[in-house]
């Protein structure tokens, strides 16, 4: 159903059930999101793929069993799945190490990577910083940063200058096509997520969020999806 609606900033939110899906509310705009490639093969850039019709509020599959993703079926209660969140509940900064280059500092939680691989381009982006006073290097570090869909890494001017992207709040289904496989579930633009008990994680410009059932850092994608060779279609 498309309810013709704009999104308000206010209902924005995603409540995380007990072993169970997502509650998106808030009428979040809902649509694929396809990994590209450049022409030497490395992740670069984004194209939107199908965008589905969504209510007000809706629940998206949680733990990769149900027969009509994105959404929920029910499959969770009668697979048994346990989605117990394992995730530090610490913010970003107090998790986060760091590389600091010429020109830019690199802030970094290896635990959230959801093998995206936009990072991996050039030599990838941890050299980049290092040689960041060369101004191509720096505009491919921040490229690879920005086009990161999980947040592992943050860049930061040499002001200490916060670089990220400008994303409308919204919800996309990262297809990986160049690794054949479905990803996670990519939370842009600062949208509020709320754990089954009632924490409020910290609010961040970008996110991913497991839906196969895998991670072992739940709610957030660990890169499980591809060991596990995750198809959103199946
Ligand atoms: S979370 Fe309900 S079917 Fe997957």
């Amino acid at each position: 159903m498309n309810t013709g609606h704009e999104p308000s900033e206010d209902s924005y939110r995603i409540k995380i059930t007990k072993n169970g899906p997502y509650v998106v509310s808030g009428g979040l705009p809902l649509a694929e999101q396809i990994i590209c490639q450049d022409a030497e093969g490395h992740c670069h850039g984004w194209r939107q793929g199908k965008v589905f019709e969504v209510p007000e509020t809706y629940t998206l599959c949680r733990c990769g069993k149900s027969k009509n993703k994105p959404f929920c079926d029910g499959s969770h209660y009668r697979s048994g799945f346990d989605g117990t969140e394992t995730a530090s509940r610490a913010s970003f900064s107090t998790q986060s190490v760091e590389v600091v280059g010429p020109d830019l500092t690199l802030s970094e939680v290896p635990i959230l990577c959801a093998e995206a691989r936009f990072c991996q381009r050039a030599g990838d982006t941890w050299h980049l910083v290092k040689k960041s006073d060369d101004q191509e290097c720096r505009k491919i570090a921040i490229e690879e940063a920005s086009e990161c869909p999980s947040g592992r890494i943050v860049l930061k001017d040499k002001d200490g200058n916060v670089i990220e992207p400008e994303l409308t709040p919204s919800i996309g289904l990262i297809e990986d096509v160049p690794a054949g496989f479905s990803g996670p579930i990519w939370v842009r633009g600062g949208i509020p997520i709320e754990s089954s008990d009632g924490f409020d994680y910290e609010r961040r410009n970008r996110v991913t969020l497991c839906r196969c059932g895998h991670s072992s850092n739940m709610p957030f994608c660990d890169g499980s999806h591809l060991e596990f060779k995750f198809r959103s279609s199946e």
